[in-house]
């Protein structure tokens, strides 16, 4: 197991150490505040554990895209104010991530002090995974510690690069329990073991159902991630649905795999409110916004009957109106099930705050990419780095 091949920070020797803390705080910002602290909330436990083992954390972090230039509107000075709050402890926040500054207040630190960097990727060199930034960064600590497991689909300086330039490296509690759940879903599930993919984005998703189509018991697609199975069937989506090379892929996984793979048989559509037709009525060119209540029931029983369930992607458009039934149901159904329950995704973890569902999910991952990257089998270029064998070789 992936997990197991790399060192975590309980296991280092972190006394008197300055620790490069690399943290995913990619929050959605609100009026210049800190609209959603959960992923602060996350890296907690291993910010408290480095200062109360004598270590000095050095926190980075990106946030949002903004292209390796400095966009006052995505400073990490909010998130800083907010992580001092719950920390209940000054945090320094440094407003740049290299140069004579940040070295002069990393190399003055004393224990119990905790410095905030400004984001990576106001510098190029983040996302190019830049040889001298990633020198640079690693020169300000004597170890570092990776605890930023959403974006460890990523291959940047701050979480590939550095960890060739400094020696005592290792994970996070975060990135611990992220891959052991999700690691433990995919090696040795309890079964049967039920996925349900929703979500609009198929062209990104196609090789994530390709890959969990193996491993599950029973694949429940909904959203626009049915179009291309139900296009392979022969059913008239509408083109515009489903592109033809997923729907190839599509018909092999459904050749494969018959049984496995479950599709909707209704859906509903918006005309003027919510209507319901079955799936070989559908409109070509009707706005498709939720699964219908047979495609409900269906899912909801197969939910029933799981011993672990994947959920990534909402049924339909839930934000609106009359459009929600298809998500809400599917969350409830994970919720009041007894099963190992794991959920990863921004939307889908919308969607179980919004219903208040959150507290009856065995583990809500905090990655949305680096979770389906996993779930896809491809593996994460920043846990690879960590591995204890990348880095002996
Ligand atoms: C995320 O929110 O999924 C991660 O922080 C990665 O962000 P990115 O998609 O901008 O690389």
């Amino acid at each position: 197991m992936i997990m197991n091949s790399i060192r975590y920070v309980d296991q280092m020797n972190i006394d008197g150490k300055r620790i490069l803390l690399r943290v995913d705080l990619n929050v959605p910002l609100k009026d210049g505040t800190v609209a959603d602290d959960s992923r602060i909330l996350a890296i907690l436990p291993t910010v408290q554990y480095i200062l109360e083992n004598g270590g000095m954390p050095i926190i980075c972090s990106h946030l949002d895209r903004p292209g390796g230039k400095r966009v006052p509107e995505l400073s990490l000075k909010p998130v800083s104010e907010r992580l001092s709050q719950l920390l209940g402890e000054k945090v320094v926040f440094v407003d740049e991530v290299i140069g004579p500054n940040v070295e002069n207040v990393t190399s003055t630190m004393k224990q119990g002090s905790i410095v905030l960097l400004e984001n990576l990727r106001f510098e190029l060199g983040e996302e190019n995974n830049d040889e001298s930034f990633s020198r640079s960064l690693a020169s300000l600590a004597d170890a570092y510690v990776d605890d930023a497991f959403a974006n460890a689909h990523r291959s940047h300086a701050s979480n590939v690069g550095v960890t060739k330039y400094i020696n005592d490296v290792g994970g996070g509690f975060l990135m611990r329990k992220e891959l052991e759940a999700l690691g433990g879903v995919l090696e040795s599930p309890d079964r049967p073991l039920v996925v349900a993919i929703g979500g609009a984005k198929v062209s990104s998703k196609i090789d994530v159902i390709e890959h969990i189509s193996q491993v599950a018991d029973r694949l429940l697609l909904g959203g626009a991630m049915a179009f291309p199975f139900l296009r392979a069937l022969g059913i008239d989506v509408g083109d515009h649905r489903a592109d033809g090379e997923a729907a190839k892929k599509a018909r092999q996984m459904l050749d494969e795999r018959p049984d496995t793979l479950i599709l909707p048989e209704d859906f509903a559509i918006d005309d003027h409110g919510r209507r319901e037709v079955d799936v070989k009525n559908l409109p070509s060119n009707g706005n498709v916004l939720d699964i219908g209540s047979r495609t409900i029931d269906r899912f909801a029983s197969e939910l029933n009957t799981a011993g672990t369930i994947v959920w990534n992607g909402p049924m339909g458009k839930f934000e609106q109106e009359g459009f929600e039934t298809g998500t809400r149901a599917v969350a409830e159904a994970i919720a009041q099930s007894s099963a190992y329950s794991l959920v990863g995704g921004g939307d889908t973890n919308a969607a179980l705050e919004r219903y208040s569902l959150m507290e009856q999910i065995s583990y809500v991952s905090t990655g949305g990419g680096a979770f389906l990257q996993m779930l896809s089998g491809r593996g994460l270029p920043a846990v690879r780095a960590l591995s204890i064998e990348t880095i002996k070789a």
